[in-house]
């Protein structure tokens, strides 16, 4: 029967920036029986102001998980084995919530949204401070990025928030909290938790300690009773109360994506490092139990913490914030292609890029770089220029963008990667590989097993106490392919020292 075919069955929520999904894991085999998606949209109410609304994210995770058991029933396979449920979501994203009613103050403000431009400028006192003056305690630099600054700017602007904190009724937490305040409990909400991951891309944890820290809190004016519990990313917190499917299941890992990909693409020694293409692009370097303080622009964050009385291990951090995105931004806004998976093959027409670069800052840019006040450019236009040099030059950009950061964890780390991991959807495109080989200089490694981000978050559940049912050192590395840079360095070179100039335009734009 299937129960001993798979053994006990796991299942992983992926709440993403652009969609939410719910897989199931075989214990036995670590291969994925079934899955459902479910696209969830961003507002806009404003330029570059990006919100979500927090009901529309908790149902589309009902929906993925109902969807997903009858698939698996269709498959004559019980969702009653499925064991344990863990959680991987998009980071630092903001939702503030009234426990007495279960009702959001406002909708969820999504990482990338930059509204928290002029509170920066408070917090940094008009450049009085430091973007890093409060890299000692949280790893992190000053940015629009951070839940602080999210936190902040509710509190400073939305008169529902302010009452609501006034009267004690406003809890806060990322998106991991939010699910699991609803999942464990009816209306009136259940367990309020986060994870070390999630906690670490606040500004409000303090890195070493992993407890939240009050001079951080006071610099933002946040009271530290809104915040959630901060568990370790794999132990049983808590039984799934409002999903009549999983009623009674255990929660057992709550992971950052990023940090899931990073446990997903078995990254568990020193100096293994792995990249993700999502909506944007992140990479993350172990950096075992150090915490290492970045001195080019990278972010010193948690990278998990498997069990209460376990040690954390730290990485190093790249976050691009645009990746997937400007391809998606080629098809809406400009339509110059109708579907993103044409984007190589337009791009592949285009003979030579016709020099022409394209800096998506549409957040302005993140790392190594840290600034809100960059803007998009695209440069070198001519006459010649088509659609398909400007698709290349959006894919071009992806790769540059991990070259920045590769080279600023080479001379954060002394250690130059010999190799990089890759996950996440668009690396599913070959041509892109290549390319990143290519710019990288390094040999790109794409596991056949594309599902990183969920298989992370199904070992942290997996392998937590009271659930056991997989051991983190038994699980076999997935086979992989691999792309082999294949231009000369003189080349690789010149394009680079060009992306630079690129960026150079467009760092300063938005004050200029
Ligand atoms: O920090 C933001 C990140 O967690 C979002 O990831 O995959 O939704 O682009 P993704």
């Amino acid at each position: 029967d299937t129960r001993r075919k798979y053994g006990p069955l796991i299942g992983s929520i992926d709440e993403g920036t652009s969609s939410t999904r719910f897989l199931v894991f075989a214990s036995k085999t670590a291969e994925v029986l079934t899955f459902h998606q479910v696209p969830v949209p961003h507002i806009v109410p404003k330029e570059g102001w990006f919100e979500q609304d927090p009901n529309v994210i908790l149902q589309a995770v009902i929906e993925t998980v109902d969807v997903t058991c009858d698939n698996l029933k269709k498959l004559n396979i019980n969702y009653e084995d499925i064991v344990a449920v863990g959680i991987t979501n998009q980071r630092e994203t903001t939702i503030l919530w009234d426990p007495t009613t279960g009702k959001p103050l406002y909708n969820a403000l999504v990482w990338m949204d930059i509204r928290t431009s002029s509170t920066v400028d408070e917090i940094l006192q008009n450049g009085k401070k430091p973007q890093s003056f409060l890299q000692n305690q949280c790893g992190l630099p000053v940015s629009t990025y951070f839940s602080a600054l999210k936190i902040k700017w509710l509190m400073d602007n939305v008169d529902e928030v302010k009452e609501a904190i006034k009267e004690s009724r406003c809890l806060f937490g990322n998106v991991d909290s939010w699910l699991v305040w609803n999942l464990t409990g009816g209306v009136r909400g259940g367990l309020h938790i986060t994870d070390v991951t999630n906690a670490s891309r606040t500004m409000l944890m303090n890195i070493e300690t992993l407890k939240w820290d009050p001079q951080l809190c006071k610099v933002f004016d946040i009271p530290m009773r809104i915040l959630p519990e901060i568990r370790s990313s794999s132990e049983i917190y808590g039984y799934i109360q409002r999903v009549t499917k999983l009623m009674g299941v255990p929660i057992s890992g709550i992971l950052g994506d990023q940090q899931a990909a990073l446990v997903g693409q078995m990254c568990f020694k020193m100096g293994q490092a792995k990249s993700t293409y999502g909506t944007g692009c992140f990479i993350l370097y172990n950096t075992g139990a150090y915490t290492v303080r970045s001195t080019h622009g990278l972010l010193t964050t948690v990278a998990y913490q498997f069990g209460a009385n376990s040690k954390p291990v730290y990485a190093l951090e790249g976050s691009v914030a645009i990746a997937g995105i400007s391809i998606k931004w080629l098809k809406d806004n400009l339509q110059i292609i109708n579907d993103v998976k044409e984007s190589s093959e337009l791009a592949m027409t285009a003979e030579e890029s016709g020099e022409v670069y394209f800096v998506p800052a549409f957040s302005g840019l993140y790392a190594p770089y840290w600034r809100k006040d960059a803007r998009s450019v695209i440069c070198g236009l001519t006459e010649e220029t088509r659609p398909q040099h400007l698709v290349k030059a959006a894919l071009e950009a992806v790769c540059f963008q991990v070259r920045d950061v590769l080279v600023a964890m080479a001379l954060d780390c002394d250690f130059p990667l010999t190799k990089l991991l890759v996950d996440g959807g668009m690396t599913a495109n070959d041509y892109l590989m290549q390319m990143q080989a290519d710019y990288c200089g390094i040999p790109v490694v794409r596991p056949t097993m594309a599902e990183t981000t969920c298989l992370g978050a199904a070992i942290a559940a997996g392998s937590a106490e009271g659930v056991e049912v997989w051991h983190v050192e038994k699980i076999e590395p997935v086979p992989s392919d691999t792309f082999v840079p294949s231009i000369s360095e003189n080349m690789r070179d010149v394009k680079y020292s060009r992306w630079k100039m690129a960026i150079k335009r467009s760092l300063g734009w938005a004050t200029e």
